[in-house]
Parts: C-alpha cells; sequence; structure tokens
C-alpha cells in the first residue's frame, strides 16, 4: 500500500543517511518530492549534484537528461541511478548526433566559422559533448538571456538547440528581430521560414519543442484576456513566442514559484507549465487564486514516470546491494559535456 512504501522510504533513507542524496525537479509528482533532499530548476538541481561530493547514491528523481548532468558532474565514486529508465524527455529526444553534425556541417557551408552553438540542458550527453567541443555552452531557462549575451560576443551567429522556442523568446528579448531568425528542420535538413537575406540571420533555431508547453496556445490568453483581465498570466519560456509574448510574465520553474510566492494575497493567476507544479502551487497558496492557463492541466508524461513504486524500488534495490538503472555517461563524452556546462557555470 502507499504507507507502507512511504514508511519503507523513510527507513531507507534514515539507514542510508548522507551516502544518499535525492534531488527532486519540481514537476516530479507530490508522492516523490516529499522525499527529496533538495527540490529545483535544472540549473539548481546541475548546481546541487556538482557539489555534493559525499553521496555514494544519487537517486535522481527528474528525467533522463538531468541524471545524466548528474553524473557528468559528480565524483567517479558516485552512481548516480534514475528510477524508471523510461523518464526520458521529448524534446532531449528531438536531437541527434547524426541530425546535429549534418546541421553543423551545412552551417559551416552557409556561414563560415561565424557560428556558435548552443544548447538548452534539455538535451542529451553527446549534443552537449559536440556543443563543448565547438565551443559552445549550455544554457537553462533561468540563464538562458545571460547566455545569449555570451555566445553573441564570441560570434556573430548561434545555432541554438533543441528548443526553437527558448532560443526565439530569449534572442527576441535581447532585441533580436524575428526576421533574423531562422528554423532548422532536422529531419529534412532544411531551414524553414523566410531566408531570403540570409546574411542577416543570428539565431539559427532547432526545430525541437516541449510537447506540454506547447499546449498553451494563444486562445487560452485571449479567452483570460476577454473574460478576467485582471488575471496576470505567467509562463514557461518553453511556450511558443506568441504565448510568451501575450503573457505578463514568463520565467523558469524557479522563477514562476518566486513570483507566485511574492504575490500579494488575493491576486489571480493563471500559470503554463506543468500540471503538477501548478496543481502544488495552488495547494500552497489558498490565499490566491491560480489557475492552469489551459483548464484542461497539461502534465509531463515522463516526469511522472516516476511515481512512489519505482521510487522506493530503486532505494529498496541499493539496500539489497544490486542498484538498478545507472546512468553512466561515457568518460570522453563527459569531459566534452563538462566543457558546455562549466562555460554556463562561470555565469552563475
Ligand atoms: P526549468 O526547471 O529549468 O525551468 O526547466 C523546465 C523543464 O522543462 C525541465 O524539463
Ligand atoms: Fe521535457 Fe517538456 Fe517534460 Fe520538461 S516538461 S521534461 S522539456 S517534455
Amino acid at each position: 500500500s502507499e504507507d507502507e512504501l512511504r514508511k519503507r522510504a523513510l527507513e531507507i533513507k534514515r539507514e542510508l543517511g548522507n551516502r544518499l542524496f535525492i534531488p527532486g525537479h519540481h514537476y516530479q509528482k507530490n508522492e516523490v518530492i516529499e522525499f527529496a533532499d533538495t527540490t529545483g530548476d535544472s540549473l539548481q538541481l546541475a548546481q546541487v549534484s556538482a557539489e555534493n561530493q559525499e553521496a555514494e547514491y544519487i537517486v535522481f528523481c527528474g528525467v533522463h537528461f538531468m541524471a545524466e548532468t548528474a553524473d557528468i558532474l559528480t565524483d567517479k565514486h558516485q552512481t548516480v541511478l534514475l528510477p524508471d529508465m523510461r523518464a526520458g524527455c521529448s524534446m532531449a529526444d528531438m536531437a541527434n548526433m547524426e541530425q546535429t553534425e549534418r546541421a553543423w556541417h551545412k552551417l559551416q557551408n552557409t556561414f563560415g566559422d561565424a557560428i556558435i552553438p548552443l544548447t538548452y540542458v534539455n538535451s542529451t550527453a553527446e549534443i552537449k559533448a559536440f556543443v563543448g567541443k565547438h565551443g559552445g555552452a549550455t544554457v537553462t531557462s533561468s540563464n538562458a538571456h545571460k547566455m545569449v549575451e555570451w555566445a553573441f560576443r564570441k560570434k556573430k551567429r548561434i545555432l541554438f538547440l533543441p528548443d526553437q522556442h527558448l532560443g526565439r523568446n530569449t534572442a527576441f528579448d535581447l532585441g533580436v528581430p524575428l526576421s533574423e531568425m531562422i528554423v532548422w528542420n532536422p529531419k529534412l535538413d532544411v531551414f524553414e521560414g523566410e531566408v531570403g537575406k540570409i546574411d542577416e540571420v543570428k539565431m539559427i533555431l532547432w526545430k525541437g519543442h516541449c510537447s506540454v508547453h506547447e499546449n498553451f496556445r494563444l486562445e487560452h490568453v485571449h479567452a483570460l484576456r476577454n473574460t478576467e483581465p485582471d488575471r496576470r498570466i505567467l509562463v514557461h519560456p518553453e511556450c511558443t513566442h506568441e504565448v510568451v509574448n501575450a503573457s505578463d510574465y514568463n520565467g523558469s520553474t524557479k522563477y514562476i514559484i518566486q513570483k507566485i510566492k511574492e504575490a500579494p494575497p488575493g491576486t489571480k493567476w493563471a500559470v503554463g507549465t506543468e500540471m503538477n507544479l501548478v496543481n502544488r502551487l495552488i495547494q500552497q497558496h489558498q490565499d490566491k487564486d491560480i489557475i492552469s492557463l489551459n483548464p484542461e492541466m497539461c502534465p509531463c508524461l515522463t516526469m511522472n514516470r516516476i511515481d512512489l513504486p519505482h521510487f522506493v524500488w530503486s532505494l529498496d534495490r541499493i539496500i539489497q546491494g544490486s542498484p538498478v538503472n545507472e546512468i553512466k555517461v561515457d568518460s570522453e563524452i563527459a569531459s566534452l559535456a563538462k566543457k558546455a556546462i562549466d562555460r554556463m557555470f562561470q555565469f552563475v
């Protein structure tokens, strides 16, 4: 039963003490996040993983790319475990190495070496390694502006992987007009959009997206503006440009939480991000009127793969001496990926 599982989780946590560390992303279910030693957005979770030197086992409650990043940043004696290997990220899976090599080749032919790659942390370790190897860096939704500025100081153009929306939203905020951005379609190996003045292009946006955040649409914003003009709209920058542009505020999960925390009692909010976080905000701030921007609520199915039974199973296997689902990034890939991550850490 759920009670037994919870009791078991507490027992194991007590037994392993500092040998065990549990980071939990803000999108995780309540039944799991209650056992996390730390919660955070992807940047914070990467930082705490890098700082933790003592835990032998890191049971990562989040998705695969986050666990890979934790493995890259922790010491050799530390083992990173993902309670369910099916907890991937559909956006991270939208860029693979073959596609990226082909795109890079085409971009080199088109722009020479006046281009630098940046990848959202929501990408595989291989893609991070590719970016590290070519002088680029990783970015998260909480430092994307700083990192895009950094990249523009280095080169005239940026290849931004794999989330076109975060790339577009960030560059637009920094003053790059939409006419100076094009989309690279990695399935067809072609540019999309108006490619008339190719010389003026500054942002090459990989055609990837988050299937959760694309569910928040302009029609939802308009419906609220018509019926409840006093409801503030707060979204994640993985939402499309039209939605971010029409909303009042946008930022990472950490920013969203902070914004709601600081809001005066009685204020009304519509939040455009993953369902578990929105539900938690609703529960924790009952003095404020909070709803999801999409009334249907938008769960991240892969984040939700980490449930209490998988979590406790993962802990149990540690106790039994046979841990499962170890995330181990190849050492050559890890060291190149670390270059990209370290270039980001300079700025946080
Ligand atoms: P942040 O927690 O960095 O805002 O990222 C959101 C996300 O989609 C993670 O997969
Ligand atoms: Fe990936 Fe989107 Fe889920 Fe985040 S919310 S893990 S970007 S699919």
